[in-house]
C-alpha cells in the first residue's frame, strides 16, 4: 500500500503533514471473553470460548484476557482448562480479571495455579468521582488504600511469576492528579522497572467527550507519570459516542503502547473498540497490524458462532457489502481501476483496500440493480460468464436490466443477467 498521506494535498501546498502518523502496531489485547462476553445475552458457553480462544491464538494475539474467573464458574473453569491442557502457547500470555476485593482477588490468583508461560492479573477499581460517592461510598484515601492492599495481595498471592495490570475504571472522568497518585501508589509496590513493567490501562469506560480529550488525557498520562519507564500505557476505549476507534487511534498518537477491544466491536452497550477496524487501518496505510486477517470471513464465522451476534452488512472491512458497488458511477471507476491495477499498489477507487488482503474475491465488487450502469452490467456478464457486450450492446441491454430491476425492485444476480441476455440477444 502507498503512504496514504501522500495522496491527499494540503493547503497550504507547502505544509509538511500530518505531524504524527502511526508507524507500527501497538500491542492489542482482546478482551472479548471478558469485556465482549460480560455484555452478552447469552455468556459463551466452554466450547464457544475455547474456539474463540484458539481464534485468537490463531490469528496472532499474543496477549488475551480470558475471562473473569471470580464472576462465574464458567469463567473460573475456562481459566483451569487453559491451566491443565496445552491451549496456550507458549509465546502467549493470559490475562485474568478481577475486582480490587480480597476474596475476589484469592479467588482468582486460585484459578491460575499451574498455567503455563506468561501470567497477568488485572485488577480494576472505579476512581472517578460519582463512582467513589455513589457506588463505593469511598473516599480518595480509602480508595487508595484499598486499591494498595489489592497491588500488595496479589504480589503476595501471585508470585514473581506473575505480572500486574492495574485499570482504573472511567479513568476519562476521574482527576488526573489522583490517577497519578494511584499509579505512583501501584508502581512502588510492584518495583515497576523496564525488565518487570506494570500495565497502566486507562479506559473511557463510557465515553464523554470528543476522542481529542482522551487523546490529550492519555498524552497528559505519557509525559507525567511516575516510574514512565515501568509502566506499559494501555487504553480501552469504548464507542458510546461512536468514536472508539478515532480514540484509539490518536491515543496510540499520544503515546499509548497497547489497546484493548474486541474484534469487531463487541462489548458493553455500543461496544469496545474494534481492533479489526484499528488493525485493518493500519494495514491500509501500509502499516503491518501484526494480526491475520488474511480469512476475514473465516473469523467472522467463528465470531458471529460465538457471540450469537450477526455482523452489520457495513461494518467495516468485514460487512457483506463493503467491497460492493452498485451504482452506475461507482461501477465504472472500479472497472477501470482493477483493469490498471497490476504493481501491487492498490490504488482502486471507491475500495480503500484490495479485498483479497482479507480473502474476499472480485465477484461482489459490481452488484446489479436499478440504481447500475451499462459499464456494471457489462463486467458482471464478462467476468461470470465470459460474454463479452459491444459499446451498442452494452448501451441497448442496459435499458433492458433496468426496466427489469425497476419492475422487481430487486437485485438481478450475474445468472438472472444471463438469462435475460439469451432471451434478448439468443432469440435474435
Ligand atoms: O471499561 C472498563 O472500564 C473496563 C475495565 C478495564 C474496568 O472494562
Ligand atoms: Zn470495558
Amino acid at each position: 500500500y502507498r503512504d496514504i498521506y501522500s495522496r491527499i494535498p494540503v493547503l497550504p501546498p507547502d505544509r509538511t503533514w500530518p505531524d504524527r502518523r502511526i508507524t507500527a502496531a501497538p500491542l492489542w489485547v482482546p478482551v472479548d471473553l471478558r469485556d465482549g462476553n460480560q455484555a452478552l445475552a447469552e455468556p459463551m458457553d466452554p466450547e464457544r470460548k475455547r474456539r474463540f480462544f484458539e481464534l485468537m491464538v490463531a490469528i496472532g494475539y499474543k496477549e488475551i484476557e480470558v475471562g473473569y474467573p471470580s464472576a462465574s464458574q464458567t469463567d473460573f473453569d475456562f481459566v483451569r482448562l487453559l491451566a491443565t491442557t496445552d491451549l496456550v502457547p507458549s509465546d502467549v500470555t493470559v490475562v485474568v480479571f478481577t475486582p480490587a476485593r480480597p476474596d475476589l482477588i484469592a479467588r482468582t490468583i486460585e484459578s491460575i495455579q499451574g498455567i503455563r508461560g506468561q501470567v497477568v492479573v488485572h485488577m480494576y477499581a472505579a476512581t472517578a468521582p460519582t463512582w467513589r460517592d455513589v457506588v463505593l461510598r469511598r473516599s480518595r484515601d480509602e480508595l487508595a488504600a484499598m486499591i494498595q492492599a489489592g497491588a500488595e495481595q496479589v504480589l503476595r498471592l501471585g508470585g514473581e511469576s506473575v505480572r500486574f495490570q492495574f485499570s482504573p475504571e472511567v479513568f476519562n472522568l476521574t482527576e488526573p492528579d489522583y490517577i497519578l497518585e494511584l499509579a505512583d501508589q501501584v508502581t512502588k509496590v510492584w518495583d515497576a522497572s523496564a525488565e518487570r513493567p506494570v500495565i497502566l490501562n486507562l479506559p473511557a469506560t463510557v465515553e464523554a467527550a470528543t476522542p481529542n480529550v482522551y487523546a490529550d488525557q492519555i498524552e497528559y498520562m505519557h509525559q507525567n507519570l511516575p516510574r514512565r519507564d515501568g509502566v506499559i500505557l494501555s487504553v480501552h476505549p469504548h464507542n458510546d459516542r461512536g468514536t472508539g476507534i478515532a480514540c484509539a487511534e490518536l491515543a496510540v498518537l499520544a503515546g499509548a503502547q497497547r489497546v484493548e477491544g474486541c474484534i469487531f466491536g463487541n462489548g458493553e452497550r455500543t461496544g469496545n473498540v474494534d481492533i479489526a477496524t484499528l488493525a485493518l487501518n493500519l494495514h491500509a496505510q501500509g502499516v503491518d497490524p501484526m494480526i491475520d486477517f488474511s480469512d476475514i470471513d473465516g473469523i467472522r464465522e467463528t465470531v458471529e458462532y460465538c457471540t450469537r451476534m450477526p455482523i452489520h452488512p457495513r461494518h467495516p472491512y468485514v460487512g457483506e457489502l463493503v467491497y460492493t458497488a452498485f451504482s452506475g458511477t461507482h461501477q465504472d471507476a472500479i472497472r477501470k481501476g482493477l483493469a490498471v491495477q497490476g504493481d501491487g499498489l492498490w490504488e482502486v477507487p471507491y475500495l480503500p483496500i484490495d479485498p483479497a488482503d482479507v480473502g474476499r474475491g472480485y465477484e461482489a465488487v459490481v452488484r446489479v440493480n436499478s440504481q447500475s450502469g451499462k459499464g456494471g452490467i457489462a463486467h458482471v456478464l464478462e467476468t461470470s460468464y465470459g460474454v463479452q457486450l459491444s459499446p451498442s450492446q452494452q448501451v441497448e441491454f442496459a435499458r433492458h436490466v433496468q426496466r427489469r430491476t425497476d419492475s422487481t425492485g430487486r437485485e438481478a444476480t450475474a445468472a438472472e443477467l444471463k438469462t435475460l441476455y439469451d432471451e434478448v440477444y439468443r432469440s435474435n
